[in-house]
């Protein structure tokens, strides 16, 4: 089938391209910065993630579109970047949802990216599905990204929105940030360190994607994590025993606020989300434990 990749250049994009592409299937990227194909890559078309353009005869026709487009969340939160990281997703949704709207052949689905942010910071207790998304400033820009995707709806296309957990991956760069000092021997948990973390392995999330494409059942939000979060204490254990390195240097929730802002929030809170509409639609993890994950990714 021919599957649209908005934003697939990056960590997520990139790795699913190529899976798609070695199924056999016609993969296109629309990015803001075209490269020449290579022999066998997939085709790149230009768009500017916002405006309507030529690349919107690339919908026509198409059987499924991924979007993954939206400013990286991974440097400091000031408010032109948060405006950005907001804007960004909501714009590019947006020119995808109206494309959607004047193609004559629509898409059958959407599988449109989100983040276990949508449920804002949650101490205690499974997060599933059902919950209602958090007020700080992940859980407004998702559920706002999440509304302007399930407008493709309207015109009979099937929405998926893949609430999607902390990406563990050799290639990731936030997972490499992470490992930095356990690699320096000061590495420990970060702030109570009893916050829960929503983990996920890139090869689970590349085959999460595939399954929502493949499996017409699944529509709506979809928890895109491993089966088994952990507490932070936990994952620095883990982090610690698969490197080789000390691991009881705690980073205090203070030094991380006065370093990263609010984007400490990305570290110090959490919720224990579950793959719970995944696992209910037969999907098998690969890494079901964080450790087997961070062994084949440091
Ligand atoms: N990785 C994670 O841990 C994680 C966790 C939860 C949710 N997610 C979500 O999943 C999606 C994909 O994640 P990822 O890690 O693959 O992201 P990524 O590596 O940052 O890639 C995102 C892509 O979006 C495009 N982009 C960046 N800024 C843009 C803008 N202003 N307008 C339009 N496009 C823009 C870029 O493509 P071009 O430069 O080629 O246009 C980039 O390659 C993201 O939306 C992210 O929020 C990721």
């Amino acid at each position: 089938m021919k599957v649209l990749l908005a934003g697939g250049t990056g960590l997520i994009g990139e790795a699913l391209a190529k899976r798609l592409a070695a199924e056999g299937h016609n993969v296109v990227i629309l990015t803001r910065k075209p490269r020449e194909a290579a022999a066998q890559g997939p085709r790149h078309v230009r768009w500017d993630g916002a405006s309507s353009g030529p690349w919107e005869a690339e919908i026509d026709g198409a059987e499924a579109v991924v979007n993954l487009a939206g400013e990286s969340v991974g440097s400091r939160w000031a408010r032109a970047k948060k405006n950005r990281i907001t804007e960004s997703r909501i714009r590019a949704t947006g020119a995808i949802v109206r494309a959607i709207r004047s193609s004559t052949k629509k898409p059958g689905v959407l599988v449109n990216a989100s983040a276990v942010g949508f449920y804002g910071h949650v101490p205690e207790g499974e997060v599933t599905e059902a919950m209602p998304p958090g007020d700080d400033f992940l859980g407004t820009t998702c559920a706002q990204w999440e509304t302007e995707a399930q407008k493709a709806g309207e015109f009979g296309t099937r929405v998926v929105l893949m609430r999607t957990g902390f990406v563990i991956a050799r290639e990731a760069e936030a997972f490499r940030r992470l490992l930095l000092p356990f690699k320096l021997f000061t590495g420990g948990p970060f702030g109570s360190g009893n916050q829960w973390f929503p983990w996920i392995h890139l090869e689970d999330v590349v085959s999460g994607y595939a399954y929502a494409l493949e499996h017409p059942k699944l529509s709506g939000p979809a928890n895109l994590t491993s089966p088994n979060p952990v507490r932070v204490k936990q994952l620095a254990k883990e982090i610690g025993k698969a490197l080789h390195r000390p691991s009881f240097l705690p980073a205090p929730a203070f030094a991380l606020k006065l370093i990263l802002g609010e984007m400490s929030d990305l570290l110090l809170k959490g919720q224990k989300a579950v793959p719970l509409k995944l696992k209910e639609h037969g999907f098998v993890f690969k890494y079901e434990t964080v450790d087997q994950a961070i062994r084949v990714s440091v």
